[in-house]
């Protein structure tokens, strides 16, 4: 793994009507790793995936995206550079499979043929057959499917960071394991820098190359598979008692 850093969080605090969603969150995210976060519900995931893509600025200490904070990136050049699978997929209704995963190609203005292959591979590589799916509407879809056009939508444009928060989700757990697989050795390929949320503590260590632990919006364990493994924190613990024997 090059040591390069991507995203740097600085000392950061995130408050809403005066209450911490996170607190004093300091670490970064090196180029080409899979950090993934786990946590309870509530506890500070997605609020951090939102301060890297300034969906949120911080209200204490601030949040670099190579070097740069983010308060000073212009906020539509830095969201091109991070795609973002959100927990709800986010797809827009209105719009077929085949628009929303060429969403961004198109408003980087590449052409219509290019867009269409772009598409199609992509679907493809989700396991979404592009003759059966790229006409539908998202409401024409399972859940897992639309999670998957969602993945396929983050990819498309090849940004350099992927937030990831919960895709695989509504999968079904033979699926699962195959996306995750799929996904992994992409992930290594492409050299791609993911953020990747996830409540599944085995999914964690199929994908991580580090694992962050979130507790009460603070990050309490920061470490690689094998030192999560060891870590004697209490919250630590609870969620390596989830890991079914393999
Ligand atoms: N826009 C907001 N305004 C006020 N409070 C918020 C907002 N978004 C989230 N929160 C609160 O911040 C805390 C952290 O929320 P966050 O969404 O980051 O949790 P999470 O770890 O992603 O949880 P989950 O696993 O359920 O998705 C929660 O207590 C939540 O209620
Ligand atoms: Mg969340």
């Amino acid at each position: 793994m090059s040591q390069e850093i991507a995203v740097e969080f600085r000392h950061v605090t995130f408050r809403r009507n005066h209450r911490p969603l996170v607190a004093n969150l300091n670490f970064s995210i090196f180029k080409g790793e899979a950090l993934v976060l786990v946590g309870r519900s509530g506890s500070g995931k997605t609020t951090t995936m939102k301060l890297i893509n300034r969906l949120f600025t911080p209200t204490q200490g601030e949040v670099l995206f190579n070097n740069i904070p983010t308060i000073q990136w212009n906020a539509i050049k830095l969201r091109r550079k991070i795609g973002y699978v959100i927990q709800e997929t986010g797809l827009f209704p209105h719009f077929t499979v085949e628009r929303n995963v060429g969403l961004v190609p198109s408003l980087e203005n590449w052409k219509p043929n290019q867009i269409k292959s772009r598409v199609y591979e992509m679907l493809h590589l989700v396991g979404l057959e592009p003759e059966n799916f790229a006409q539908r509407y998202p409401h024409e879809l399972s859940g897992g499917q639309r999670q998957r056009v969602g993945v396929a939508r983050a990819l498309a444009a090849d940004p350099p960071v992927l937030l990831m928060d919960e895709p695989f989700g509504a999968l079904d757990p033979i699926t699962r394991l195959e996306l995750q697989r799929e996904f992994k050795r992409l992930q290594q390929e492409l050299g791609k820098t993911v953020v990747f949320v996830t409540h599944d503590i085995q999914e964690a260590f199929v994908l991580a190359s580090r694992i962050g632990l979130m507790y009460g919006g603070e990050l309490v364990v920061l470490g690689t598979p094998a030192e999560f493994m060891r870590s004697p924190h209490p919250e630590a613990l609870a969620f390596l008692q989830c890991l079914k024997p393999s």
